[in-house]
């Protein structure tokens, strides 16, 4: 498989349709990233099963998916792109978003829910690594280039690899090399199941951002394990957690009224309560991943993608010097979908996005960049 050039959309969960089907609209959203210059743009967040959403309108991929799936591949591939999908489980962040049980590694207090996690069992554990595979096969069947498996943002895999959500005692928790056995299990059965015909990545957390959880140490050798494997061919670096840190992804402003505003009444008040100690606001910079991905890049061999706050080409041309294959950028694609292109004749232009974030609370009503006016969006 062959990109255009390293440019990569992230996944930025576009809230449309009807969590079966694929619509034109989510089409359109990605064309007009296509036709703004990426090389391959990322169909955001798909539940790998019912009880892997975490938010409304997640597509859950099933043969009902199938034909959608495969026009929205043709599209993006008319546009010069390659097309990747985002497979998942929400995990405990089916419970925040107060929408499932939420299956974690253990029983733990969701306090922006006001419930409790189910610990996973055996039996859930299989199923899930087996509905990664199917799923996988579908995206591989309607034409995907890239399967991105999601070991990020306190998502299943994610709050297995976490020594603070992970209090198992069995063989799927406690080492590293056990809170990594969802991870290697789901990426080796992905593997087996599409071959070599796909590319197959993974978007880790490097740190999630909270007293106890995963941090640099452990999530540096859960990525030595995982590129021992031989199963991935690339690392997608991230950080932060939507179960317990949301503002750690995004650094800049928490947008606590707009996000409220999005919930009924009361998860409104439990949100607005809460926020101070779940959504911390951190300080936007530049790359703000870039020193932790680095620690990445000198213990691995594997292609890298450096992520978070990407908005200049000089920043592109300094991670390609410091060893990355890819930039992967979100933000900046929502506010200006063409800023690759633009970057072909202005090399010294300057992102627009202002980093306020309130674009994550539209989510839940057609993602966009609030600074674009409606009838500029795709
Ligand atoms: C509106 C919105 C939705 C997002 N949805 C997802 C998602 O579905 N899956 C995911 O892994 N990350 C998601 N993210 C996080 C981005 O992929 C990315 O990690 C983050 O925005 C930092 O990159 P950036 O600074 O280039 O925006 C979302 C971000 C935004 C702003
Ligand atoms: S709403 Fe627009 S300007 Fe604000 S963070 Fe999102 S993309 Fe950037």
């Amino acid at each position: 498989m062959k990109l255009r050039n390293r440019f990569v959309k992230a996944a930025t969960f576009e809230g449309l349709g009807n969590g079966r089907e694929v619509p034109d609209d989510l089409i359109d959203f990605h064309r007009a990233v296509a036709d703004g210059g990426v090389g391959l743009t990322t169909l955001a967040f798909c539940a790998v099963s019912e009880d892997g959403r975490g938010a409304p309108k997640e597509l859950v991929v099933g043969p009902d998916a199938a034909p959608g799936l495969r026009r929205f591949t043709e599209a993006i591939r008319a546009a010069g792109a390659e097309a990747a999908i985002q497979l998942g489980h929400a995990g405990p962040v089916g419970a925040a978003a107060g929408r499932q049980a939420g299956l974690a590694p253990s029983r733990v207090f969701a306090p922006q829910a006001v419930r409790f996690t189910r610990a996973a069992t055996e039996a859930d554990l299989e199923r899930i690594v087996g509905d990664f595979a199917v799923a996988a096969g579908i995206a591989a069947d309607t034409g995907f280039s890239v399967i991105e498996l999601h070991f990020g943002h306190g998502y299943l895999v994610s709050s297995f690899l976490s020594p603070k959500l992970n209090r198992r005692d069995d063989g799927w928790g406690g080492s590293i090399e056990n809170r990594a056995r969802l991870a290697r299990e789901v990426a080796q059965a992905v593997r087996d199941q599409v071959g070599t015909s796909v590319a197959v990545t993974a978007k880790l957390n490097m740190a999630d951002g909270v007293d106890g959880g995963l941090w640099l140490a452990e999530s540096v050798e859960a990525a030595r394990l995982l590129e021992a494997d031989g199963t991935l061919d690339a690392l997608e670096l991230t950080g932060g957690s939507s179960f317990e840190n949301p503002m750690y992804l995004f650094r800049g402003e928490a947008p606590v009224a707009e996000m409220a505003a999005m919930f009924p009444p009361p998860l409104r008040l439990g949100l607005k309560l809460t926020a101070k100690r779940f959504m911390p606001s951190y300080p936007f910079e530049e790359a703000y991943f870039l020193a932790y991905a680095r620690q990445f890049r000198a213990a691995l061999s594997m292609p890298l993608m450096l992520l978070g706050g990407i908005n200049r080409l000089d920043t592109v041309h300094q991670a390609l010097a410091d060893g990355f294959q890819f930039v992967a950028m979100g933000r900046a694609l929502l506010r200006e979908p063409d800023i690759v292109n633009r970057w072909q004749t202005e090399a010294g232009y300057e992102g627009l996005c202002v980093h306020c974030n309130k674009c994550m609370p539209t989510i839940y009503r057609g993602t966009h960049c609030v600074l674009v006016p409606p009838e500029a969006r795709p």
